[in-house]
């Protein structure tokens, strides 16, 4: 695969938690704009993403066209348009012979797919698993990277596969990130449906792996991805916050699934908070741990590079959680990495990414979290 594409997790917007299969050019143009008018371009966001649905038929010699009235311009231009605002184009397949909406597939075009969307001037796949009984999902895999690096086109290489399969056992060096749940939908703690073809909610996701400690498998080129974001579609706005936060802390690529061009000024600081979003791209490219699980409290902890951490405290009950952490109590030793905090020897400030209050580990952290709501502390080693 293309190295370098993906140091830090993805950035971007993708159609499909908001349009479904209704996408079209003038809207993606528009998404473009908005990207760039809303700020979000500056605080790193890069991608804009179609779905599923934009295609329509193979042409007589296999070439797969656009839906012709959806893309009227093709798909060419709307690579130029989206380039011109120094964005990037994201289009999406699927390994089996249909897409899940029922559009054409990849599976036995493999190579002539990425070639045409080399020409195209496409930067990112997202390749889906729908229709793909008695299909290895490795070698299905690697069939459509070896086909992108052959196109010669830098390409980053999104496996959308839902965790039956392990991806993150395997798809290191075939992909830049790989799903690790079913879909996500915007709630609290929900689940619809079964198996890979559940929906579910912000704590679900969080949830639905735990004890596989997938932070193991991520880092940098190759992520694990909890699904494209949700914020701005409904949830209130504490839970907005948290689902930001936990996504960043996760190294999730930060996809938004929300429509851009009327999104709410608070949706837009939520999307943009320059500090969580550091966490996310933070250099040293660790996802957090889940430290401290108990009922309502959950506290994650992600090592960031030179020394410093980041703390997240989410209350995912529905009452004001108080809360008292005493820092020197509360011995930190990650086995991933093997860094580890002492406090009673090593002294951190800490700074709130969403209300900008600081503090330090002298003293105890006393919080009242909000239901469903989450503090996110940056430490900082004292010298
Ligand atoms: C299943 C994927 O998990 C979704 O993110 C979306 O791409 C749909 N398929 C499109 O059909």
């Amino acid at each position: 695969k293309f190295d370098g594409l993906a140091d830090t997790p993805a950035m971007g917007w993708n159609s499909w938690n908001t349009f479904d299969c209704d996408v079209d050019e003038t809207m993606i143009r528009e998404m473009a704009d908005a990207m760039v008018e809303t700020g979000m371009r500056d605080a790193g966001y890069t991608y804009i993403n179609i779905d599923d649905c934009w295609h329509g038929e193979r042409d007589a010699a296999g070439k797969i066209q656009v839906s012709k009235a959806h893309f009227p311009s093709g798909m060419k231009a709307l690579a130029d348009y989206v380039h011109s605002k120094g964005l990037k184009l994201g289009i999406y397949s699927d390994a089996g012979n249909t897409t899940c909406a029922g559009r054409p597939g990849s599976r036995g075009h493999e190579y002539q797919d990425a070639q045409t969307y080399a020409e195209w001037g496409i930067d990112y796949l997202k390749y889906d698993w729908c229709d793909t009984e008695n299909i290895n999902p490795i070698g299905a895999y690697t069939t459509m990277r070896d086909a992108l690096y052959k196109a010669g086109r830098p390409i980053l290489f999104s496996i959308c596969e839902w965790g039956d399969n392990q991806p993150w056992a395997w798809a290191k060096d075939i992909g830049h990130s790989w799903r690790a749940t079913g879909d996500i939908y915007p709630c609290w703690d929900c689940a619809y449906g079964w198996g890979s073809w559940q929906s579910l909610g912000v704590l679900k996701i969080l949830d639905i792996r735990k004890d596989l400690r997938l932070r193991q498998y991520a880092g940098p080129g190759h992520w694990n991805d909890y699904d494209m974001m949700e914020v701005g579609n409904g949830m209130s706005e504490a839970e907005d916050r948290s689902h930001f936060s936990l996504w960043a802390m996760l190294n999730s690529p930060l996809i938004a699934g929300n429509d851009l061009r009327n999104m709410s000024e608070t949706t837009r600081k939520i999307l943009t908070n320059k500090d969580i979003i550091a966490l996310n791209q933070d250099p040293a490219g660790v996802e957090a741990m889940r430290y401290i699980d108990a009922g309502d409290l959950n506290v994650f902890l992600k090592p960031l590079a030179n020394g410093e951490w980041a703390f997240l405290f989410l209350n995912r009950g529905d009452e004001v959680l108080n809360y008292t952490h005493d820092w020197p109590f509360n011995l930190v030793k990650d086995d991933l990495t093997g860094r580890s905090i002492d406090f009673n020897r090593e002294i951190f400030t800490w700074r709130d990414l969403w209300t900008g209050d600081k503090g330090d580990t002298k003293r105890n952290l006393k919080l009242a979290i909000p239901p469903h709501d989450v503090v996110v502390l940056r430490l900082t080693p004292v010298k």
